[in-house]
């Protein structure tokens, strides 16, 4: 395996997001604790609370956001979080879905990653790996999940790869089943958490690690964890008053966008953004 040149920079700043508007969103299959097929997103809302997502980050929050088009045949190909891992020099960790219903998606992001110039790293093919829904690259750590979508082997993979120690935490819970719906790195080593997702050890490997804000339960299940963080600028789902009030006083910036028919396919604001670490073409 070809390894990352040892002077490569850990990622620091976000620069641009990828974002996928929901021409195409729908709930056609359960593959998450979420997915109620008796209990669809409303599609005309779910446009409105997108756009207002979209419009909350690049006129409020003044981030630039690159589109990929939806392919008609992949209703959460929005999610784009799970596109990949973004790694610093324009490389990119592809995700490898663990469900069949997902594994369309990859020869999408895989082609657009290709088109802006990303050098493409592919996951060994028994390896599941759900890109940034599973993984954050935290001052030169990458901090990821596993068990529910993504595999301990892609731990490994990522670390051989990049040099990079990898800190593996356990998933326990169906309803936290990625890692961006109940960790939420808030830049430097302050994280906010809601620590039933997690297994004792990586509760106790988190507190270690680095500076909590612990999320209440009524909270993780608004995904109030699932928030777009930019420099001290929070976008976060609506109804979350008491994780708002811990990130004010430490002087953020917080946002609220109603999220709730995304939240119906298992996913809220971070989930429907990608980091990009450089900047690509619109
Ligand atoms: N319905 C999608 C799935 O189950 C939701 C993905 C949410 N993405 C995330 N990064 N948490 O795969």
């Amino acid at each position: 395996m070809q390894t990352m040149p040892l002077n490569a920079k850990p990622a620091t700043r976000v620069v641009q997001l990828l974002m996928c508007a929901p021409s195409a969103y729908d709930l056609l299959y359960e593959i998450n604790a979420w997915m109620h097929l008796s209990d669809k997103p409303d599609k005309r809302q779910a446009w409105k609370q997108w756009e207002q997502l979209y419009q909350t980050l690049t006129e409020q929050v003044g981030i630039p956001v690159a589109l990929i088009e939806q392919a008609s045949e992949a209703p959460d190909m929005v999610f784009t979080a799970n596109a990949g891992l973004p790694l610093p020099g324009k490389q990119v960790v592809l995700s490898r879905f663990r469900h069949p219903e997902r594994q369309v998606e990859e020869p999408y992001f895989e082609h657009w990653f290709r088109q802006q110039g990303y050098q493409v790293h592919l996951m060994p093919s028994d390896c599941a790996f759900e890109g940034e829904g599973d993984a954050f690259l935290i001052d030169g750590t990458i901090v990821a999940g596993y068990r529910k979508r993504t595999d301990i082997c892609a731990h490994r993979y990522l670390s051989e790869l990049t040099g990079f120690p990898t800190l593996s935490l356990e998933l326990v819970d169906d309803r936290w089943y990625h890692l961006d719906t109940c960790f939420l790195p808030l830049g430097g080593r302050l994280v906010a958490y809601y620590p039933d997702a997690f297994d004792w050890y990586a509760r106790r490997v988190i507190e270690q690690h680095f500076e909590t804000i612990p999320v209440t339960p009524e909270e993780a299940l608004r995904f109030a964890c699932n928030s777009v963080v930019a420099d001290k600028q929070v976008v976060m789902p609506a109804g979350c008053p008491v994780l708002r009030f811990y990130l004010e006083e430490r002087g953020y910036t917080v946002y609220e966008v109603p999220m709730s028919e995304f939240i119906k396919s298992g996913g809220a604001c971070k989930c429907l953004v990608l980091y990009l670490t450089e900047p690509v073409n619109p």
